[in-house]
């Protein structure tokens, strides 16, 4: 592997020409990273499915820079559609549409509909702009692992696969964009993210649903996402000593990972700070199931934060942290969601 730093650049107009190339990018988003790809060219957007090991039928977001572009992917935008993405783009917000005939099959993995979304991190704002078109751009990890959120993640999950890599700090939100549909005239949330369900409501006057199990948006048949190697583990914060105490009489090695750190957590197990605020919490999580492995964890016992604004999605990816199937063990709650990447 060459040196990362032969890779590492804030130069826009180098990655610009990248990307012209048929080359990937690793892309700094305000939500986490992504592996971009000029999305009108066939043979780099195949690249990405390559470098991620990621099924093909599993459609990508097209990356655009104003939301007029819009009218250059989607055949139709209902009103909420306008209304959101003028309130909320540039920002971690995805809208899925009906799409033009014209857009790559590649991209949106066969289906009729293309989703679509404008981020807000200035150097991804530049490179779109500079660019001009569309970038198809997946989080830029490995398929079911982690979403990289710092440059250096995605360098030790992707390498120089990535032809250039920018740099633009760590992700200000730290979890994927709320990704919404708008099938029978109703709002529907396929992914739910820092724009919640009441903001959404707020905009457009409608309550949306949320993603009632239809296999049919992602397809494929994964058994984790957004894991990491340690088995992760949730419960109520009241059985979280408990917890870690029955796997180490197992003799596995145990961490915490919870707002505050409990009186009466033995010395010697990790304790991983989620924070105390959502906003914070949704920062690090990943940095915090990513520490987790490098701590060689073979169990993290989570404590999920609350069910209401960015708490949904944090508990969302909790639980497909904590996935089914491949061993990992899940605890309490309700089965998690079906899979997405
Ligand atoms: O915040 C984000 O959205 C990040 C940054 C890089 O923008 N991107 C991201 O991409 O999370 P990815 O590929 O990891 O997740 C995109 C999700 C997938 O679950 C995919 O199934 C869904 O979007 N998706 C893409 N196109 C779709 C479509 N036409 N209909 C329904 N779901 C779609
Ligand atoms: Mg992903």
């Amino acid at each position: 592997m060459s040196h990362i730093d032969s890779r590492l650049t804030t130069d826009v107009d180098r990655a610009v020409k990248v990307l012209r190339d048929g080359g990937l990018v690793g892309l700094p988003t305000e939500t986490v990273y992504g592996l971009a790809a000029d999305a009108r060219q066939a043979g780099a957007v195949a690249r990405i499915f390559a470098c991620k090991q990621r099924p093909p039928d599993h459609p990508l977001i097209v990356h655009i820079h104003r939301p007029a572009q819009i009218a250059q992917w989607a055949r139709e935008v209902p009103a909420a559609a306008w209304l959101l993405a003028e309130t909320f783009w540039p920002g971690p917000l995805t809208l899925v549409l009906p799409r033009l005939p014209d857009v790559p099959d590649g991209v949106t993995g066969g289906l009729d509909t293309v989703a679509l979304r404008v981020p807000a991190h200035p150097l991804a704002r530049e490179l779109l702009a500079r660019f001009g078109g569309g970038l198809a751009a997946p989080s830029a990890n490995r398929h079911g692992r982690v979403s990289p959120t710092t440059a250096q993640h995605v360098w030790s999950e992707l390498g120089d696969a990535v032809d250039l890599l920018l740099d633009g700090g760590p992700c200000r939100v730290g979890i994927e964009s709320t990704i919404v549909d708008f099938a029978d005239g109703g709002i529907r949330v396929l992914r739910p993210g820092a724009i919640t369900a009441d903001d959404l409501q707020r905009v457009t006057g409608i309550v949306p649903s949320t993603r009632a199990g239809s296999g049919v948006r992602a397809p494929g048949a994964m058994t984790s996402h957004y894991a990491p190697s340690a088995k992760v583990v949730l419960v109520a914060a009241a059985d979280a000593l408990a917890e870690v105490a029955t796997w180490r009489e197992r003799g596995a090695r145990a961490g915490l990972l919870c707002a505050c750190r409990p009186d009466g957590l033995p010395t010697g197990v990790p304790w991983l700070s989620l924070g105390v605020a959502t906003a914070r919490q949704a920062q690090q999580l990943y940095a915090r199931l990513r520490q987790a492995d490098e701590l060689g964890l073979d169990i993290l016992v989570a404590v999920p934060p609350t069910d209401t604004g960015l708490g949904v999605a944090l508990r969302d990816r909790l639980l497909r942290a904590a996935g089914r199937g491949d061993g990992r063990v899940f605890v309490q709650g309700t089965p998690p969601p079906d899979p997405q990447d």
